[in-house]
């Protein structure tokens, strides 16, 4: 499906079917012998939508989205220590940035008065919450906001106007999300993220080292999806789909505590009382 700058999907389509890719890698991970994570809420979102006539990616994006299942797992890993370490250091608010189909809000063992927001297409979110809903799912985090809005519009806003809290440190996810914003839009989310943070804020990412991008590496790959497709007997003179669930380096940087940061016009202390 062709990219246009104010787009929007529903869970099944376009961008918002890579959420769907993703939740089934982490099914069959929690589904392993030996899983790095556990996911009840993966399998169920997948079976909703082929409820509503999805259907699992061709047999040659099963396999090669299976020749990256380690890497997937661990990303889900990495992420869920990365919101369990933050809440041990006393940061109590998360924004999950992209959060498609991400259940950690009913999972992970967040620390006692967490408020968790998050941030995805309003379709992808309304799945979620009907999926969820449906199957009395209660979240595991204090709080759990869903802030509907493409993150290419006035998400700081939105986020305020829910409740987020400028004034204290916030536990940030950009996981899967970076490829699909073009290069000023992951800029100004970055700077959009560093003044809505307060000292002691932290970020993951999931970014693209250098080499990804390198010509060899890339062509490697090209032919790695030809070679499926044609063993899938697909049509290889046909163009393509980009893979869509890959990376090779995550990063978590920490803001340090004297750093200067700029507060926004939404200050607004959720342990106030007006
Ligand atoms: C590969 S999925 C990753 C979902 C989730 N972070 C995970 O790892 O399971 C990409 C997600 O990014 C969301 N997304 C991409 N571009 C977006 C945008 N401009 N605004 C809001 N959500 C976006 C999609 O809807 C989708 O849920």
């Amino acid at each position: 499906m062709a990219r246009t700058d104010d787009d929007s999907w529903d869970i099944t389509e376009g961008v918002g079917a890579t959420a769907l890719g993703v939740a089934w890698s982490r099914s069959e991970e929690a589904a392993s012998d030996c899983p790095l994570f556990t996911d009840p809420y993966a399998q169920l979102f997948v079976d909703a939508a082929m409820n509503r006539g999805w259907q699992l990616p061709p047999h040659y994006m099963i396999e090669r989205i299976r020749s990256i299942g380690g890497y997937a797992a661990s990303r889900t890993r990495w992420f869920d220590e990365f919101f369990i370490a933050a809440g041990a250091n006393g940061i109590d608010q998360a924004v999950i940035l992209a959060a498609g189909l991400d259940a950690r809000g009913w999972r992970l063992p967040w620390v006692d008065d967490t408020v968790l927001y998050e941030i995805d297409q309003p379709k992808v979110l309304e799945f979620k919450a009907q999926t969820l809903a449906q199957h009395n799912a209660i979240p595991s985090v204090s709080r759990y906001v869903a802030v509907p809005i493409d993150l290419r519009q006035d998400w700081p806003k939105a986020l305020c106007d829910t409740g987020f809290d400028v004034a204290v440190p916030t536990a940030w996810a950009a996981e899967g999300l970076l490829p699909y914003l073009p290069a000023d839009g992951q800029d100004l989310l970055f700077e959009r993220i560093n003044e809505l943070s307060a000292r002691g804020s932290r970020v993951g990412v999931e970014s693209f080292g250098g080499g990804f991008f390198d010509r060899d590496y890339l062509a490697r790959r090209r032919e790695q999806l030809r070679r499926l497709r044609e063993e899938a007997g697909d049509d290889v003179s046909q163009k393509s789909p980009t893979p869509r669930i890959c990376g090779t380096s995550r990063t978590a940087p920490t803001w340090p505590t004297g750093s200067p940061i700029t507060i926004g016009k939404c200050r607004r202390s959720r342990h106030s009382t007006s």
